[in-house]
């Protein structure tokens, strides 16, 4: 008796708990810039449905004009454009405490002003398949001499000349940090029969069993093929220079679906043109994000290393979209709402980068 009493005390307080948090759930609005109609917003209305939360949204990136759409929002939902210190203090005077970015990369957040200010931030890190694969498909690119290959056929050329290519099972590929992405991208390797040669600052197990951790000396000096998976902070920004490109094989290949500041653009550009880099697949460049997911079709863009990297025949360069999968994309909607819910809830928050 005393037990069932008891239970049900239990159930009813587990019941006014539950109902709690519906209201706060239902309180709670969530801000989503740069939302994609045609392809985020049904996953983002499944899985705000699923916790009983609101949500305001624009199609427009955060700006100091237009932080106002956030006014009253705790959580505020982004992509990969800039959050500097004043955008930050902009939404933290509209009431926001919690940024998520639905990306792995948090770089653009400037997190030092976010701690300052008492505004949580978390990412999304989904599955590292899509981003691995598609590193496959550039290094097979650069490989295979792709760009010209489509630009001969484009332009009805169906010669040979010039186009012979390379097998990456007769090379040696470096890959340059070893967490999720690379450590995914490494064991996809192992299907080529190609030598693989790692560096990262904390070696991993699962990454070991395939590759061999070498210093980044030994990286530059042995690999044909070098593919960056390396996030973009102080100690990363321009590791690829002039003095890294020297270290290298003449001709080495350069695959980056890291970040663009991983790389010195005007010291590729310089190495493209003497034939130390024999070609280049860049999903990630230098000074993106303000042309990036945009129809820019009708402008002039200042951009000048962009137009030169699209230049050269043995360069490929795409806009920022190794992430981009129906299941990456599900993931980082869906993980970015549960980490609000988390958070509501007072839970540990996964996501959580600060
Ligand atoms: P992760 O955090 O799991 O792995 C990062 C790796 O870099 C770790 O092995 C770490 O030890 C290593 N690292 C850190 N400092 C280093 C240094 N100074 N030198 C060499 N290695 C260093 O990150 P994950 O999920 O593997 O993603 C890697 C990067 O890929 C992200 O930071 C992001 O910038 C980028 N990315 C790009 C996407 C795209 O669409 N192009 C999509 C997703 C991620």
């Amino acid at each position: 008796m005393l037990f069932a009493r008891f239970d049900c005390g239990a159930l009813d307080f587990c019941r006014r708990s539950m109902r709690r948090k519906d209201k706060m759930m239902k309180q709670e609005c969530i801000m989503v810039y740069n939302l994609r109609d045609f392809d985020e917003r049904p996953y983002f209305e499944e899985y705000t449905g699923e916790y009983g939360l609101s949500m305001v949204t624009t199609t427009e990136t955060p700006t100091l004009e237009n932080a106002a759409l956030a006014q009253g929002c705790r959580y505020v939902n982004i992509i990969t454009t800039p959050a500097d210190r004043p955008l930050l203090e902009a939404l933290y005077q509209q009431g926001t405490r919690y940024i998520v970015t639905r990306t792995i990369g948090y770089d653009h957040i400037d997190l030092e002003a976010a701690k300052e200010l008492g505004i949580r931030v978390a990412n999304t890190p989904y599955g590292p398949d899509g981003v691995a694969e598609y590193t496959i498909l550039l290094m097979l690119m650069c490989l295979r001499n792709m760009t010209s290959i489509r630009h001969r056929y484009l332009g009805q050329d169906f010669t040979l000349k010039g186009l012979i290519g390379r097998e990456l099972s007769q090379m040696t590929v470096g890959v340059i940090g070893t967490g999720r992405i690379g450590t995914r991208l490494i064991s996809m390797l192992t299907g080529f029969g190609c030598r693989i040669l790692a560096y990262a600052p904390h070696p991993n197990a699962e990454a070991k069993k395939h590759a061999e951790y070498v210093s980044l000396e030994t990286l530059y000096r042995e690999s044909d093929l070098i593919t960056l998976h390396a996030p973009a902070n102080a100690e990363t920004t321009h590791m690829i220079n002039e003095d890294a490109l020297a270290q290298m094989k003449n001709g080495v290949i350069l695959v980056n679906t890291g970040r663009g500041a991983l790389i010195d653009t005007a010291a590729l550009l310089h190495g493209l043109d003497t034939g130390k880099v024999g070609g280049a697949g860049l999903d990630v460049i230098e000074e993106e994000s303000d042309l990036y997911y945009y129809d820019r079709r009708e402008e002039l863009l200042h951009h000048r290393d962009m137009a030169l990297l699209n230049s050269y025949p043995n360069v490929v360069v795409t806009h920022h979209m190794a992430f981009y999968t129906r299941q990456c994309v599900e993931t980082m909607v869906r993980d970015s709402v549960r980490g609000i819910v988390a958070d509501i809830q007072g839970l540990k928050n996964p996501w959580r980068v600060c």
